[in-house]
């Protein structure tokens, strides 16, 4: 193969697992189809090294809808008064855990809008009780930005895991995606605390979102560098209609699996989903995140009855194969591709629990 600028950069990266951002920004603008195609059999070989053909898969709890925030480009922000809200009972979670792990889930994601009722009193007893039902379990939360002694409770209930995507690396981008309220050096204070408290800990952040530029994108693949989540959620944005961003373009399916092939050989061990967003995008979406470098499905185990009411952007899928009940049908999908859902925990490789 003849030897261009790009591929000297993807063979970097891959043995170095660093770059400079002039070249991250290269590999993320000017790479031809062929160039993509061995970024991604790069970043393939790279997580079949570390994790073999196996997927790992999450079952997803959207504990309500309810939120305190008002980001702009969500769907489920206080100011929507289109969206019918909703919050499920200790049991209705309690029914989704017994559901999951009967289908074979081993770890359950709590997540929800910023929902004050979700108080430590009422999340304490709930974790403990889902960790005694289920100790071959992890329990992974994505609750938002809650106070360090908040952050230790959980933890200390039995918490395994916490998302919360820090959206965008660069101050300035995410003064415009959020109101006054919202500091990202407050969202990066709940990271670093989530860390020192032994979580294992998910960032993330939205591919196209607006006033968003390929430099800043550039910088997301530095950030990943430097921080080393233990999970990365990477997803293009898509708007939602009673937002402020409602006229805004979606961000690309490609963007976005090269951005995933790359944090795959920035971090080989990182733990990356195909998220809902790349399957909303594209029929094959989440596929094509998987043969980037992905390694982790995220199938919604909420009730049908408040599937769709947790609409972060249009046309969020819920049914299908993003639920968990046609988990057969993402595993047919995965075999297809040649992968194999594991029915374990999956935690990050080398990390404290593996
Ligand atoms: N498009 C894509 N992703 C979105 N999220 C919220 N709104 C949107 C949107 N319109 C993502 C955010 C958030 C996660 C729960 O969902 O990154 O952290």
């Amino acid at each position: 193969m003849i030897k261009t600028d790009n591929i000297r950069r993807i063979d970097r990266l891959a043995s170095e697992h660093c770059l400079r951002k002039e070249d991250y920004l290269a590999l993320l603008t000017t790479c031809t189809e062929a160039e993509d195609a061995y970024l991604a059999a790069r970043a393939l070989e790279t997580k079949e090294a570390v994790y073999g053909n196996k997927i790992f898969i999450r079952g997803l709890i959207e504990i309500s809808n309810i939120c305190k925030n008002d980001c702009y480009y969500c769907g489920i922000r206080a100011s929507n008064k289109n969206c019918e809200r909703y919050r499920l009972t200790p049991d209705d979670i309690l029914e989704c855990c017994e559901e999951g792990y009967r289908l074979g889930f081993r770890t359950f994601v709590m997540q929800g809008g910023e929902d004050g009722y979700f108080s430590d009193e009422r999340l304490v007893p709930l974790i403990k009780t889902i960790k005694e039902r289920y100790p071959d379990c992890a329990v992974t939360l994505s609750l938002g930005e809650r106070s360090y002694e908040s952050y230790q409770a959980l933890r200390k209930a039995g918490a395994d895991r916490y998302l919360l995507r820090h959206e965008t690396a660069t101050p300035a981008h995410y003064r415009r995606l959020h109101p006054e309220n919202l500091l990202w050096e407050n969202r990066m204070a709940c990271l670093e605390n989530l860390r020192t408290l032994g979580y294992q800990v998910g960032a993330g952040f939205m591919v196209g979102s607006p006033f968003q530029t390929e430099e800043m994108l550039a910088w997301e693949l530095c950030f990943i560098e430097k921080f080393k989540p233990d999970m990365c959620g990477i997803g293009p944005f898509i708007p939602h209609k009673d937002t402020a961003f409602a006229d805004f373009g979606a961000g690309s399916v490609e963007m976005t699996c090269r951005l995933l092939a790359c944090a795959r050989l920035i971090h080989p061990t990182v733990l990356l989903p195909a998220t809902t967003a790349l399957g909303t995008m594209h029929p094959t979406g989440r596929e094509m995140g998987i043969l980037h470098g992905a390694n982790v499905v995220m199938p919604n185990l909420s009730p049908a009855s408040v599937r769709k009411k947790y609409m972060l952007y249009d046309n969020k899928r819920s049914d299908g194969d993003e639920s968990a009940q046609a988990l057969e049908t993402v595993r047919a999908a995965m075999e297809r591709i040649g992968c194999e859902i594991a029915v374990e925990r999956g935690d990050r490789a080398g990390s404290d629990a593996d």
